[in-house]
């Protein structure tokens, strides 16, 4: 998705843009330019592809200047070519912009603007914006801005530079992300802190329709009618490792190895002597002990995640649990009121149709918990709950600490509930926390001896097809394991339900298919094991994800990776943790872009 970095001060702008939009690289981008005011006035360098494209571009154009933006764009709106590369000027120079979001109403902004002579240039949203600053403009720039940012619908933020103000940069939000960051003698505004932690800590996050005029000495804050609003900056606790590979190969590698301390953190957070405490649900806890159904709605892999949760919710608490995913719930007519809570999960909180799905919750009184991992978001800050998952910056686009920390997240929640409801004993509660509590060390035995997994890595990564099978909570890893392996990977696969493969899929498997079984359920073992003997009897070749008390079980002949034991409910985490590992390694095998695979981004801010 596109990002945005801003730096006004003493310092030349160029390096320090170029070096925040590298360090928002992993978020995905197809196209990238800075815009800096120079002695000549506002230049800009823009290019196609990566950011080394854009440094050349640079070093042949003279971008020297002390103020200036900068901008990796996902295509949204035309090509992903120089011309719809931001950032955008007006016809007459005198407003240059860069863009996250999408403005919806522009193809109308668009007509009136070109029946009243204004020129265009490129095929994207993001233009009418300086063309109506430009349009609207009379000497007065905040009162430029206030007129466009009424008019405009959809979502935004936006950085903007003005030829007749060449000490200050203007910025705008609404529902697209935003920072303002402060140093010494100098100032940012950036998609998200990790663009600028090698300048500054200290940083706020803007709210929904404000608009700032930063220079290099001061920061002013305003609403949507340019009253002036008091700023309260934070400092973060993040540092420039937690964006580094520390000596990984890539991040997803370090992300994978850093899930059993992450896990921990949130156990030790809200666990002690056998009893689950989590004061964040307090205020609902009357609605949660008295609600008959909760909503889990997210995309991708954290609504896999929901999938798990409704597993052990429904089990330990006997509320009923309906997932959704976000960009389908958000078009149906769920029933929504006080008495249905809904959890929104979401590692970036700022995914477009989760928003959508919060908000939409909220219109009929829902209240929301969201688990989210970064502070400050939107759905952060639209929660009526918020259970913050603490993994830190998740820099590779595959999730994989952030997804452990949301199902662990869920793990909580399920032994809270039944906690409150009565469901389970105060013993059984005991039983289950010492089980959670083995999580950390056996992940981190996992995630330390992976040749039991690199093997089969290895020997399947030229498959063109995986099929993943698991009942219950082994069919919610199965989802997110078949993912996993599509997204970095690019290899077609499909996750089933074990017991619905013979219902019509099963006719896909060939001599050779891999279908990797998921069997670390025991309770559900002898069941996953007719599944995975149906399949090799039509050639398939079966490898067995299994606990170690069932590893005896599986034949000669087939495949198997074996884990910890662990009670049956929270296997899912295990079984994930392997899969990840499991699909690293056949993207590595076949020289995939693991970091940054193809065609995605990190966090998905357009609907
Ligand atoms: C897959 C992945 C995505 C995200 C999804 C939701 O590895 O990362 O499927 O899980 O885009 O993102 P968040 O959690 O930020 O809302």
């Amino acid at each position: 998705m596109c990002r945005i970095v801003g730096y006004i001060g003493y310092n030349q702008a160029t390096p320090i843009l170029l070096n925040g939009l590298g360090r928002l690289e992993y978020r995905g981008y197809d196209s990238a330019g800075v815009a800096v005011f120079g002695d000549k006035g506002i230049v800009k360098a823009r290019s196609e592809g990566k950011l080394v494209n854009l440094k050349k571009k640079t070093e042949s154009t003279d971008v020297s200047g002390t103020v200036g933006i900068g901008h990796t764009r996902w295509a949204t709106h035309g090509e992903p070519n120089e011309t719809n590369c931001h950032p955008h000027s007006s016809m007459n120079g005198k407003f240059v912009v860069v863009h996250n979001g999408i403005i919806e109403n522009y193809d109308v902004i668009k007509k009136q603007l070109l029946k009243n002579g204004v020129k265009f240039l490129s095929e994207t949203d993001t233009e009418v914006v300086p063309q109506l600053l430009e349009y609207y403009y009379d000497g007065d720039v905040l009162e430029a801005i206030r007129k466009v940012t009424n008019e405009l619908t959809g979502s935004y933020a936006l950085g903007i530079l003005c030829a007749d103000c060449p000490d200050i940069i203007f910025a705008a939000r609404k529902s697209s992300p935003l920072i303002v960051a402060k140093g010494e003698n100098e100032n940012f505004i950036a998609s998200d802190i990790s663009a600028i932690l090698d300048y500054t800590k200290t940083y706020t996050t803007l709210n929904d329709g404000d608009i700032v005029e930063l220079k290099k000495d001061s920061v002013k804050l305003f609403d949507k009618d340019l009253n002036e609003k008091e700023i309260n900056f934070t400092v973060t606790d993040l540092d420039l490792s937690a964006v580094m590979k520390n000596g990984y190969e890539h991040f997803m590698l370090k992300e994978i190895n850093e899930q059993p301390e992450k896990v921990k953190g949130l156990f030790d957070s809200y666990v002690s002597d056998g009893k689950v405490d989590i004061p964040e649900l307090e205020k609902l806890s009357d609605c949660l002990e008295n609600c008959e159904k909760i909503y889990a709605v997210a995309c991708g892999s954290a609504y896999h995640t929901s999938i798990a949760g409704k597993y052990v919710i429904e089990q330990f608490s006997r509320i009923g649990v309906e997932t959704d995913i976000a960009s389908e719930f958000r078009y149906r007519s769920p029933i929504l009121n006080e008495k249905t809570p809904v959890i929104i999960i979401s590692q970036s909180g700022e995914t477009a149709d989760s928003i959508a799905a919060l908000r939409m919750a909220k219109e009929h009184s829902a209240p929301v918990i969201g688990i989210v991992n970064v502070v400050g978001s939107t759905i952060y800050r639209e929660s009526d709950c918020v259970l913050y998952t603490k993994a830190g910056p998740e820099i590779a686009v595959a999730t994989t600490k952030g997804y452990a920390t949301q199902l662990m997240m869920f793990y909580l929640i399920a032994l809270y509930l039944a906690q409150k409801k009565g469901t389970l004993t105060a013993q059984e509660i005991a039983q289950y926390c010492a089980e959670l509590e083995t999580i950390p060390e056996k992940a981190e035995r996992l995630v330390k001896n992976t040749a039991q997994i690199e093997k089969y890595s290895d020997r399947y990564k030229s498959s063109k097809n995986f099929f993943f099978i698991g009942r219950n909570t082994d069919y919610a890893a199965a989802m997110e394991a078949s993912l996993k392996v599509k997204e970095i990977s690019y290899i077609s696969s499909d996750a089933y339900a074990s017991g619905e493969l013979k219902h019509g899929t099963i006719a896909l498997i060939d001599k050779g298919t891999p279908v990797i079984s998921f069997c670390a359920n025991k309770r559900l073992f002898d069941k996953a094991w007719s599944n995975a003997e149906e399949v090799v009897a039509r050639g398939a070749e079966v490898i067995c994800v299994v606990s170690q008390k069932d590893e005896e079980k599986i034949k000669e002949g087939y495949g198997k990776i074996v884990l910890e034991d662990i009670c049956d409910e929270f296997s899912t985490m295990l079984e994930v943790i392997a899969m990840q590992i499991f699909a690293y390694y056949i993207a590595k095998g076949n020289g995939c872009d693991i970091d940054k695979p193809k065609n995605l981004a990190k966090s998905v801010t357009v609907e």
